[in-house]
Parts: structure tokens; C-alpha cells; sequence
């Protein structure tokens, strides 16, 4: 070892003892004759001293020291008695530096991973191995660490298998486009990346494992934000012989351990589970916010009655108005902020945004005048609404409203602070529709993928109304994120033909994607389901960041690229002709 501790471990019970430490300069101060320098590595920075009126050599080496060079040094732990520093966890001692060895000399970092004030994110991208010296990424790492350490225990005791499954394989139905990668073998043939192990996780299940997890590695090109990555984690679960709640008992388990491991606190258990319909009437979102509460109220029956020309022709034309109460706000929202959240749900597809301040028992607006005072004080009563508050409603169609209420209210609950950001609020939102219908291509969509099995009861609405069929599916939400979803699946040939005719997937195009799977149904499979926990918003989630980009050690741009690396790349013809491929297509007409 070329060194005997690190820059985090010195006490001052180390006192007197001789040492020998590496790691990064940072902070170089020349102060009369000693030069000072914190020396930094992942675990912590300490204070070394150079006396330079003694030793020339070390003297020369010390004052060119620079931002990033690397070095030995060798030296006596002394006491910083006066100049004790409580912020620092090695602050009571320092390095009197005896021998001083560069062992690499740093280029003038484009920022000092000890700043403050953060660079933009493409220059921290592009010089990646600057930006991952600071402590906050390097936290970050050590937390996904331990999360995954945590979560394969977890699984370990409770008798999963750890099984890999192909990352060259066949498409999987996820949803979005896949990352393809050509065959040199089989000219004009492709791989594809998994866009999560779906069908492979079945079929070991039909193969009788029938416990297994894996931290998968998925890829989907599709468009990129915040919270995801064209290439990001799953930790993937599959059970067979179990019905939708052991699958949600054995991630509550999880769940609970990873509080327990990770922030030393207990999880209740079990941890809530809403249906859908039931959380998009009171919140507008399949995945909302539950720190807080604001939830929307419908005042049909006062909007088809009132004076106001917009939410009685919403009514009449079979829309809806709801809204919401954001309490204690009258006096936050100036009639230029109102403005701005109105362009806000604009964005969500809402033509306006009605707003009232409450008085006792009155609502003050420009849109007042239209209510009367019958009026007013319903839907005072409606928002159980008291003076001070500020009302805001919109009147569209049903979806209109959800989108648009859903993502004022989250922006609400953000601004006005109704919610302390350490918390995780997790809970099931169960009973997903089966399908959504297409209107683009005129036919049903798979809500989750085309595996998912419809509920018992919902079964025979396949072919009267397929839109009112539930499926046995469910989502995972933290804090107004989908930090899972999962599935109880179809293991009945004839359930899963009806499925795909749904679809208006034919029986020859469900051959030729997914036969192996439909031929692998065919030879004993049991019943069986399970979850996919996106880790990289778990990290996310567990850090109190809202970007994955910063729990991701080589992360991808919104654009999709790697800046570190300048992946993707052109490749040279030679390559491109092995793999008998063309790329000067002409332009698409
Ligand atoms: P799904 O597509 O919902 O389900 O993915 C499961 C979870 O993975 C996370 N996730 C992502 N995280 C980061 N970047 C992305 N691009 C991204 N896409 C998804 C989310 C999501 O909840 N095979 C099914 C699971 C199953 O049915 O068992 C599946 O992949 O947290
Ligand atoms: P207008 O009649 O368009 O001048 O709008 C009067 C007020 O009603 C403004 O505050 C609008 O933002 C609001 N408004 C207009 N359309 C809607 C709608 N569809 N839902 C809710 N409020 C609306």
C-alpha cells in the first residue's frame, strides 16, 4: 500500500503517530513560510502543513503544487489546538509534512470539484472524472451501492435466484423503440437490446424458477427526461404460484428493509394500495404526490347551473370542471403569478384557468359576477374552503382536467411548500385499465404491455367494452414518481389469442414477436407475475435528487449521448461493410 490511511480517517487520537497520505490538492494557500494544502480523496479531505524553510526540496515540489495534482505525503499527525475546524470530521488534526512526493500533475481542471457554484452539466458530462470527485456524486454512488447490496440480500433470504438473461436478444414490448445492434453473422438480421426482460423472466418461470431477480440492465430510445435514461436499471422480479398480493407483500418487504438499511427508520406496512380510478378522480395522475394532500373536487352540479358560459357549456357538452384549493394562498398569487400558471396548464392542454380568492363567503374574481351568492357558497362548501384560500378550477374533457390539475397541483404543493422534501411517501396504485384506445391508429393499446392478465370478473367485457376492463396490474409511486409497475400475467394461450386480437395484433405478427413466448405457454405454464422497480429512480428518490442523471455514474444527455466518451460515433466503412450496412439512405419522402 502505498499509503496508511485515507483522508478521512485521522483523529486526534492519531496524534504523534507518523503517516503516509494520497489523494487530490485542493485549496493551496502559501500563508508566510507554510504552505497549506487539503488534501482530498472519496472519503474526506485533511489539512497538511509544509514547512518550507527547512527542506529545499520539498520547497520547490510544494509551492508548484496546483488544483488536482496528485500526491504522497508522509508526515506527523499534529493537533490543530487553536485552530480547530468542527465542519471537517478530520478538523482537530493536520499533516506536518516530512517527504512530499508528485506522483501526477494535474492540466487547470475547467472547475474544482470542491465548488459551490456548479458549472453548467455539459462541461460537467464532458469532464466526467472531474465531476465525479465531488462529494455529492460520490454520495450518491455509495448510496447506490448499498441499495443494491440491500436489495440483493433482501431477495437472497427470501429464496430468489439472481438469474441473467440475454442482453442480444429479440424486441421486447415495452413501448418505446429499440436500440438495435446488426448481426455480422446473419447479414441484414438484428439484435435487440432488451427494453427490459419481460419475456425471458416468464419463461424461466415456466421453466420452473420460480423465484427470480435480477438488476437488469434495459435500453429504450425513446424521448428523454429528467427521470429517464435510454439505458437505465431495473431491479426485475418474476414468481410463479402467486396471486397480485404476494407480489405486492414480498416489494412491501423490500421496501421496509430498504428504509430500515438506508435511513435507519421503519416503513408501516402495508404500505397503501389505491386503486386507479380512484386516485385519477382525487389527484388527476396515476403516479400522484402523496406528501401532500390538495386533492381535486368535481362541482359538476354547480358548474351546469351557474352563469358562467364556460363551465356550463363544459357541462352541457359532457366535460367536467373540477379544481382544487390551494389553502392559505389568496395573498401568495399576485394576478401576474396567476397568469403565469394559467400559460403553466396551458401546456396540459387547459384553454384557462379559473381562479377565486375566498372572503367570508364570497369569492372574489374577475369571473365572480357570472356566480351568484347560492353559488359562491357552494362552492365554498365544495372546497371546504375557508378566507384566504385560492380556488382555481378548469373545464374541459375529462383527461383535460386530470392532466392539467394534476400538474398545477404538484406545482403548487412544490411552491408552497406543503411537504418536507427528505420524506419518501410510497404507496400501490392497483387495477390499471387493460387497454387504452389508440385514436391515432384506431385500436386498443396495451395500457402496461400485452401480457398483463385482465381481472376474473372484467374477462367477458373483452370483446363487449374493452376500455372497462381492469387489469391485474399495478404501480409502485414514491413522491409523485412510477418507481415500479408490474403484472400478474396471462399463462392461458386462449386468454392471451382474445388479448392480442384486441391489440389488432394478428395471429401471424404475435408468431413471428413473440412466439417463443406463446410456444413456451404451451408446455406447463403455472400462474405467475411480477414487478420492475426502476433503480435509478430509487437511488434518486433515497438521495432527495430529482434528476437520475445524478445517481448514474456515466450518465446520458436529454439528447442521448455520452460527452465523456463522444458515444454515439461514426464508424469507418470498413466495419459498416461487414456488417452489410448502408448508411446514405436517401431522404424519406
Ligand atoms: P416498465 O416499463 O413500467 O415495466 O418499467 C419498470 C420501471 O422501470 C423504470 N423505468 C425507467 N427508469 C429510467 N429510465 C427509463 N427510461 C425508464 N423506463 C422505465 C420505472 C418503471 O416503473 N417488464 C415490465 C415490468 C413488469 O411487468 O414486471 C417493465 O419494464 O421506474
Ligand atoms: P375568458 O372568458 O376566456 O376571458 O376567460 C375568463 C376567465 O375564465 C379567465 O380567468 C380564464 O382563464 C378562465 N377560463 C377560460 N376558459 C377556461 C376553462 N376551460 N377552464 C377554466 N377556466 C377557464
Amino acid at each position: 500500500m502505498l499509503r496508511t490511511h485515507t483522508c478521512g480517517e485521522l483523529r486526534s487520537e492519531h496524534i504523534g503517530q507518523s503517516v503516509t497520505l494520497g489523494g487530490w490538492v485542493q485549496n493551496y494557500r502559501d500563508h508566510r513560510g507554510l504552505v497549506f494544502i487539503d488534501l482530498r480523496d472519496r472519503y474526506g479531505l485533511t489539512q497538511v502543513v509544509f514547512n518550507l524553510s527547512h527542506d529545499d526540496q520539498m520547497q520547490s515540489v510544494a509551492r508548484g503544487l496546483r488544483s488536482e495534482d496528485v500526491v504522497l505525503v508522509e508526515g506527523e499527525v499534529i493537533s490543530r489546538s487553536e485552530n480547530i475546524n468542527p465542519r471537517l470530521a478530520t478538523g482537530e488534526i493536520e499533516i506536518k509534512a516530512v517527504r512530499l512526493d508528485l506522483l501526477s500533475k494535474s492540466k487547470t481542471p475547467p472547475f474544482e470539484p470542491s465548488t459551490t457554484d456548479l458549472p453548467n452539466e455539459e462541461l460537467r458530462l464532458k469532464h466526467r472524472f472531474l465531476d465525479l470527485r465531488r462529494a455529492a456524486v460520490q454520495q450518491s454512488m455509495v448510496l447506490r451501492h448499498a441499495l443494491t447490496k440491500a436489495t440483493r440480500n433482501y431477495f437472497d433470504e427470501h429464496g430468489f435466484l439472481d438469474i441473467e438473461t440475454p442482453i442480444l436478444g429479440r424486441s421486447t414490448p415495452e413501448g418505446a423503440r429499440d436500440y438495435l445492434v446488426p448481426s455480422r453473422v446473419h447479414p441484414g438480421s438484428f439484435f435487440a437490446l432488451p427494453q427490459s426482460p419481460q419475456i425471458y423472466k416468464q419463461i424461466l418461470m415456466i421453466a420452473g424458477y420460480d423465484r427470480y431477480m435480477q438488476i437488469a440492465r434495459c435500453f429504450r430510445d425513446e424521448d428523454l427526461r429528467a427521470d429517464r435514461q435510454p439505458e437505465f436499471t431495473q431491479i426485475d422480479v418474476e414468481m410463479a404460484f402467486v396471486q397480485r398480493d404476494d407480489i405486492l407483500d414480498v416489494i412491501d418487504g423490500l421496501m421496509a428493509h430498504l428504509v430500515r438499511e438506508l435511513r435507519d427508520e421503519e416503513l408501516a406496512l402495508p404500505l397503501p394500495r389505491l386503486t386507479h380510478e380512484e386516485v385519477m378522480e382525487r389527484f388527476g395522475s396515476d403516479k400522484p404526490d402523496l406528501r401532500f394532500d390538495m386533492e381535486l373536487v368535481d362541482i359538476e352540479s354547480i358548474a351546469g347551473a351557474c352563469g358562467f358560459g364556460v363551465f356550463k357549456n363544459t357541462i352541457e357538452a359532457g366535460g367536467r370542471v373540477r379544481g382544487l384549493n390551494a389553502r392559505g394562498a389568496a395573498e401568495k398569487y399576485s394576478r401576474k403569478m396567476i397568469d403565469e400558471l394559467t400559460a403553466f396548464v396551458g401546456d396540459y392542454g387547459a384553454k384557462g384557468l379559473a381562479f377565486f380568492r375566498v372572503g367570508e363567503n364570497v369569492l372574489d374574481s374577475p369571473i365572480a359576477k357570472f356566480l351568484d351568492d347560492q353559488h359562491h357558497r357552494e362552492i365554498i362548501e365544495a372546497l371546504s374552503a375557508d378566507p384566504g384560500d385560492l380556488l382555481f378550477f378548469v373545464a374541459d374533457t375529462a383527461a383535460v382536467t386530470s392532466q392539467a390539475l394534476a400538474a398545477l397541483r404538484n406545482r403548487l404543493g412544490r411552491e408552497l411548500q406543503l411537504y418536507d422534501p427528505s420524506e419518501l411517501n410510497i404507496a400501490w396504485v392497483i387495477d390499471f385499465p387493460l387497454v387504452t384506445y389508440n385514436e391515432e391508429e384506431d385500436r386498443w393499446d396495451a395500457e402496461h404491455h400485452p401480457f398483463c392478465q385482465p381481472v376474473a370478473e372484467d374477462v367477458p367485457l373483452l370483446k363487449t367494452d374493452p376500455g372497462a376492463v381492469r387489469a391485474q396490474s399495478y404501480d409502485l409511486i414514491c413522491n409523485g414518481y412510477e418507481a415500479g409497475s408490474g403484472s400478474i400475467r396471462i399463462h392461458d394461450a386462449s386468454i392471451q389469442q382474445d388479448v392480442f386480437d384486441l391489440m389488432g395484433i394478428q395471429s401471424e405478427e404475435a408468431e413471428m414477436r413473440f412466439g417463443f413466448l406463446l410456444e413456451a405457454l404451451r408446455y406447463g405454464a403455472p400462474p405467475h407475475g411480477g414487478v420492475a422497480l426502476g433503480l435509478d429512480r430509487w437511488v434518486m428518490l433515497f438521495a432527495g435528487h430529482d434528476n437520475i442523471r445524478d445517481v448514474i455514474a456515466f450518465p446520458k444527455t436529454q439528447k442521448a449521448a455520452d460527452l465523456l466518451s463522444g458515444a454515439p460515433s461514426p464508424v469507418d466503412d470498413r466495419q459498416l461493410r461487414d456488417l452489410s450496412i448502408k448508411t446514405d439512405l436517401p431522404e424519406s419522402s
